[in-house]
């Protein structure tokens, strides 16, 4: 509307006073929409994601910025014409640190009575319905940092002598993991088989707690784990141990509650419900404290030394994706494991460009002391069959976590017989954690070898390309003297050993996984 009129003094105040009132109606008063919003919706398990936004309007014209937990915000822009409100986000350029904001989240909707009614697209892919009130800038940036302990070292917590497996609920489940499907996947690790392999972690990824904490600071579940104690009593019972997640930031990256400035008291409900392990994940705290080798080493010693303090054994696994090399200074803090990198996602290039970063620190995994490239997506169905078999004699070979992320009830014969292969498994759990070297690169095909406990040297011949590669293996290269005997891991037969080369046909992204003994 515009608001610029020329006309007689009297008549410009009536004028105005109706257009005021006009504006004000039809919700198109100047600055209405000015300020901080908490944009609030349900998770649908007693909890609410929590987004803000500062808006400023101009005309019908809104534009401001997005805030999850990042203070630096993301910009935005919409529109209010009469009462409809529509908002959505300028994606960052690409490459920027929050993937789920590659893509513009819209938000459309009504504003009336100081409240928008929106629904929401683009967030992690779904669709959510919420509510947006004013709120102030303090509620909507992250708290100021709590005073960190003095760095010392942690003592061996004396557990995981061979890299932790199990399963993890991230990978598949994400945010609608549940006590049932944690319940199934114990039932499923048994009946299966993994379990007498090794796979004994039950492990609960995000989105377990309740939004707020009771009178005395006690954290709470939210209504999809209705009994933390009854489901670790019933994983137990299985012979199998169970695992929980949390955040040294107020919030997790789900935005769930975090453990921050309670960390003695979570460490202490955790151990009184049974909890055997712990994946620690940096999410808001990023937002709250540098990223620096001491600040976070000091975090997360914070947290491990509440662990130790409670007396019950916990496996201590630190996530902040390989930031300020943990591998340096994880077991300090008492980790027993430490993320090495971004979040793994179903897809060769996410498998491939980790794997492959991991060999030159694979000297620093030591007994209870693990490089954690990522959980396991065998079996979720973005990679074919070569290429799981890729990942997981890569993850073999690095000494790394098997941490299975698949749905365990709907496992096929191949997947199986991928996460399930006695021979692989054997040189993760080496007990000689002789760290994988890299033996030649020719184009597209990587040789790799370790050298396992009984003598006998595994060596993975890798195809990263597009196209099947013919390999060429020096027997020379990869061991002393002669060869007795050679067998092929994953055909599970005998390979001739005639000669001084081995020649093999590597499929496109396969491997050829051979265990030689001199
Ligand atoms: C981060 C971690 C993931 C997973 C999610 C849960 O992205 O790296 O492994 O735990 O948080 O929100």
């Amino acid at each position: 509307m515009n608001c610029k009129y020329v006309m007689p003094f009297q008549k410009v105040v009536t004028v105005a006073t109706v257009m005021l009132l006009f504006c004000s109606l039809t919700g198109h008063a100047q600055s209405s929409l000015n300020g901080y919003w908490d944009f609030r919706s349900s998770n649908g398990d007693g909890t609410y994601r929590e987004t803000f936004f500062q808006l400023e309007q101009n005309g019908d014209k809104l534009t401001g910025k997005w805030f999850g937990r990042d203070p630096n915000g993301v910009p935005m822009q919409g529109m209010l014409s009469g009462t409809n409100v529509h908002l959505e986000t300028v994606p960052p350029p690409s490459g920027a640190r929050t993937p789920a904001m590659s893509r513009p989240i819209t938000y459309d909707g009504t504003f009336t009575n100081g409240v928008m009614t929106l629904t929401s697209s683009g967030f992690r892919g779904t669709t959510i319905k919420g509510e947006a009130t004013k709120t102030t800038r303090e509620a909507a940036m992250p708290p100021a940092p709590l005073p960190l302990p003095a760095l010392h070292d942690l003592p061996d917590n004396g557990l995981v002598r061979t890299p932790p497996m199990g399963w993890n609920s991230w990978n598949k489940f994400a945010v609608k993991v549940t006590d049932a499907d944690v319940r199934a996947a114990a039932d499923e690790l048994v009946s299966s088989g993994m379990a007498k392999m090794g796979y004994i972690y039950v492990n609960i990824d995000d989105t377990w707690a309740a939004d707020e904490r009771d009178a005395n600071g006690n954290i709470k579940l939210n209504t999809k784990f209705p009994n933390m104690k009854a489901l670790a009593d019933y994983v137990h019972s299985r012979g199998l141990k169970l695992g929980i997640y949390s955040s040294p930031g107020p919030k997790t990256c789900a935005s769930y509650t975090g453990s921050f400035g309670h960390e003695v008291q979570d460490a202490k409900m955790y151990a009184s419900w049974g909890i055997d392990y712990l994946k620690y994940d940096l999410c808001s705290a990023r937002y709250i404290y540098k990223s620096t080798p001491e600040v976070h080493q000091a975090l997360y010693q914070k947290m491990g030394e509440a662990l130790q303090a409670t007396g019950r054994p916990i496996v201590f696994s630190l996530c902040q994706y390989g930031e300020n090399d943990p591998w340096k200074w994880g077991a300090k803090a008492g980790g027993n494991l430490w993320r090495t990198t971004g979040d793994i996602r179903d897809q060769w290039q996410s498998m491939d460009k980790i794997g492959f970063s991991q060999i030159d620190i694979a000297s620093y995994n030591k007994p209870g002391r693990w490089n954690d490239p990522d959980m396991l997506e065998v079996g979720n169905g973005g990679m074919n069959a070569d290429e799981y078999r890729t990942h997981m004699s890569l993850w073999a070979l690095l000494s790394a976590p098997l941490i299975a992320g698949n749905d365990l009830s709907s496992m096929s014969g191949e997947t199986k017989s991928i996460l399930m292969n006695p021979d692989v498994v054997a040189i993760d759990q080496d007990i000689a954690v002789n760290p994988v070297k890299r033996i030649t690169k020719q184009g597209d095909v990587e040789i790799l070898a370790r050298k396992m406990a009984d003598g006998s040297t595994v060596v993975g011949l890798f195809n990263r390309g597009s196209q099947p590669e013919d390999a060429t293996l020096e027997w020379s290269s990869v061991i002393a003297g002669k060869v007795a005997s050679v067998r092929d891991l994953w055909k599970h037969e005998p390979v001739a050993a005639n000669g001084a080369t081995y020649h093999a046909s590597v499929p496109t992204h396969g491997v050829v996984l051979l265990k030689i003994k001199p």
